[in-house]
């Protein structure tokens, strides 16, 4: 029989959830709350507030469980399971951009009668309506003790330099950084939290992580999925605000950052910064050797027609939006002086993977006769971090036998196998995070600004130059042509992601530079 887990160690919370019956929510927020509370792992008073246009409780209930039978890690819910959780439930009908209706949220029973409580604004509305939020809580007085209030955006925040600080500046009037929760759900991924463990927690790594021992990075996050049903959101964002300015830029942070002195919130977060703030800047007339957009045409999958983005529905016909980036970017320091890092993604390629390849020089001497095969698969560490979870290294072995013939083989890490317990899901993790008060793995301001400041050269050229060449790549590819001579241009070739994973029975140890 399920008997409820309490977690007493955390102080009442009350989670007032705006934007309750919309696709966030339904899909990402509240299926991990129900996990968290499945776990133990909610505070033992614990209120969700859902508040959304024209909400009832019964609406609310009926479509947040609709969102964890469809989107839960875990299988559908008992009906004991549920009621231990619906009981946490109310709603509030309110309209977020009548000034008026904060004052009713603060007259709210649970909210008033709760003083005391840890209060959770979780904003999971679109970004239009963040001032709006961020002021009507203050004006009602509900921003409520630094110690005791926090609030939750998830990007985008900002479609570019201007935008993103006017969001924080609202923002921040009300609130102190303290307070201000930026969720990048890439942060919550257990392989990406991995990466400092991995670098940090072993001596063997730091002592060859630099541009003596590393040739470039790549970070690849590639998806086979198409716009959806996005096309309003998407069509004024694209590969380079959606993923790049968040997600990939933070997978480059943790893997080219100095180690930390403790693992502390500000102390990671300033080392990231250090990363963005040391990446030097693309001048504005050097942006096409530094950046390449692409905008998928119609292609197959599989044995799957599918559409161009421009005949998705809701896609403008003439849409200049790029469904994918690619970027290099340098860090001018001493660790990474002249090392690139190459960071790309899109929608519609022909496999969903997200890896990190770290690739090593070649040995600086060859002692084994040419025909061996030395450096026929540079070595390189490959951080595997969806679908497959693990680390391989890919070196050199001497082939059994005669003559002397060398061959790439890998040496393999996998969650699966090392590890029994399940990957919560990144919303989990940070969920939990944030009821925790700990901030590590969310964004901080400067962080984001760092991040747009860098790419702005890049959107400015792209706004004002439309490509010529959209649709450039077809579905189910690896992208554009201009991607490959991004690479190209330096001497590279971009490493098609690794696609052993460990129920295989023979692992492909082919070569696989492309
Ligand atoms: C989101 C982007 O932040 O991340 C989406 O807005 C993208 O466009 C998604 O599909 C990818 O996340 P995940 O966890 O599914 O790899």
């Amino acid at each position: 029989m399920h008997t409820e887990k309490l977690n007493t160690h955390l102080p009442e919370t009350q989670f007032i959830l705006f934007g309750a019956l919309g696709d966030l929510a339904w899909r990402l927020v509240v299926p991990a709350l129900f996990n968290l509370h499945l776990d133990g792992l909610l505070p033992g008073k614990f209120r969700l507030i859902g508040v959304d246009r024209q909400i009832t409780a019964a609406r609310l209930k009926e479509r947040l469980l609709d969102g964890i039978r469809s989107f839960s890690r875990r299988a559908a819910p008992s009906d004991e399971q549920w009621s231990g959780f619906a009981d946490k439930l109310e709603a509030l009908p309110m309209n977020l951009q009548d000034p008026d209706a904060f004052r009713a949220l603060a007259e709210f029973p649970g909210i008033k009668q709760a003083e005391t409580a840890a209060r959770i604004y979780y904003l999971a509305v679109p970004p239009f309506l963040f001032d709006a939020v961020a002021n009507g809580l203050a004006a009602a007085g509900l921003q409520h003790g630094e110690a005791q209030s926090r609030i939750v955006l998830e990007k985008p925040l900002g479609r570019d330099i201007a935008s993103f600080r006017a969001i924080d500046s609202t923002l921040r009037a009300h609130f102190s950084e303290r307070q201000i929760y930026r969720m990048d759900h890439f942060l919550g991924k257990e392989t990406v939290q991995n990466i400092l463990a991995m670098r940090f927690a072993n001596p063997i790594f730091e002592p060859i992580w630099n541009r003596r021992y590393i040739d470039h990075v790549t970070v690849t996050v590639a998806e086979q999925i198409g716009v959806g049903h996005r096309a309003g959101y998407y069509e004024r964002a694209g590969a380079l605000r959606d993923m790049v300015q968040n997600h990939l830029m933070q997978l480059m942070c943790l893997v080219a950052m100095e180690p930390p002195v403790a693992y502390d919130a500000d102390d990671i977060r300033n080392k990231k910064l250090d990363v963005l703030r040391a990446c030097r800047p693309i001048r504005p007339d050097a942006v096409p050797l530094h950046a390449v957009r692409g905008q998928y045409g119609e292609g197959w999958l599989k044995d799957e027609r599918l559409p161009g983005y421009r005949e998705e529905p809701g896609i403008a016909a003439d849409s200049n939006i790029e469904t994918y980036a690619a970027v290099k970017l340098l860090v001018d320091n001493w660790r990474w002086q002249d090392v690139p890092f190459y960071l790309r993604t899109g929608k519609r390629m022909t496999d969903a993977v997200s890896e990190i390849s770290i690739r090593f020089r070649d040995v600086p001497h060859n002692a084994f006769p040419a025909v061996s095969g030395a450096n026929s698969q540079p070595v390189r560490l490959v951080i595997q971090i969806q679908p497959q979870e693990g680390i391989i290294l890919k070196f050199m072995a001497k082939q059994p036998g005669t003559p002397l013939r060398l061959r790439p083989v890998d040496m393999r890490f996998a969650y699966r196998e090392a590890f029994s317990k399940p990957s919560p899901a990144a919303y989990e993790t940070l969920l939990h995070d944030l009821l925790l008060g700990d901030a590590t793995l969310f964004m901080r301001s400067d962080q984001v600004q760092a991040a747009w400041e860098l790419l702005m050269p890049i959107i400015e050229s792209w706004e004002a130059n439309p490509a010529p060449d959209f649709p450039n790549y077809p579905a189910g590819s690896w992208g554009p042509e201009s991607a490959e001579r991004l690479v190209a241009r330096d001497s590279r070739t971009w490493l098609t992601p690794s696609q052993w994973h460990p129920q295989c029975d023979s692992p492909a140890t082919d070569d696989d530079e492309r």
